[in-house]
């Protein structure tokens, strides 16, 4: 129990293994989520909640894939989607108790249709950051949009997800499949 969950929702935690791309990553997850919370008005602590989601979520991106695996389970099998559920399981072991939180990192790769407002904010601001590809105006208008209309910026989000999956001729996971019938 290294830190305090007042510390993880500063900033990035010490068990982190992420390069400084990855670093930047998260910081413009959360400088996004402040903003919309700051616009929608939220609570102090539903702030704090999606922070932890956005500076916890990628933590062990670029930890090893046995190690990701150890800590994952068997809940994914695609190495790209192990640091999620790595990333909760060592957030639950240092501290974190709010299941929206480590369901919001768990799932962030992939969605799912239990999440609560931590889990959806966060889902959106890893796709929405600036940092991502994708043309200047369109997402200006997305992120614009999210704090009217976070479910119908969602559910095109997701869509978009989605469609680049089935593009490239992967199976959807069964979490991804019942996160977008719960939208529709
Ligand atoms: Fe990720
Ligand atoms: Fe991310």
């Amino acid at each position: 129990m290294s830190s305090s969950m007042a510390d993880v929702s500063s900033g990035i935690p010490a068990w982190a293994k992420i390069s400084d791309r990855r670093r930047s990553h998260i910081e413009r997850v959360a400088v996004l989520l402040r903003d919309w919370a700051g616009r929608l008005d939220v609570d102090g602590h539903e702030l704090d909640r999606w922070l932890r989601g956005a500076y916890l979520h990628d933590t062990l991106k670029d930890a090893p894939e046995d190690e990701l695996r150890r800590l994952a389970g068997p809940l994914f099998d695609h190495p790209q989607l192990l640091h999620g559920p790595a990333a909760a399981e060592m957030a639950r072991a240092h501290g974190e108790q709010d299941q929206g939180v480590l369901d919001a990192i768990r799932y962030h790769s992939v969605g799912y249709a239990g999440w609560n407002q931590t889990g959806r904010m966060l889902y959106l601001a890893d796709y929405l950051e600036p940092g991502r590809r994708m043309p200047v105006t369109q997402r200006a208008e997305r992120v614009a949009r999210v704090p009217a209309s976070p479910a119908a910026v969602l559910r095109e989000v997701a869509q978009e997800r989605i469609i680049v999956a089935l593009s490239s001729g992967k199976p959807l996971l069964e979490q991804t499949v019942a996160f977008w019938n719960a939208l529709v």
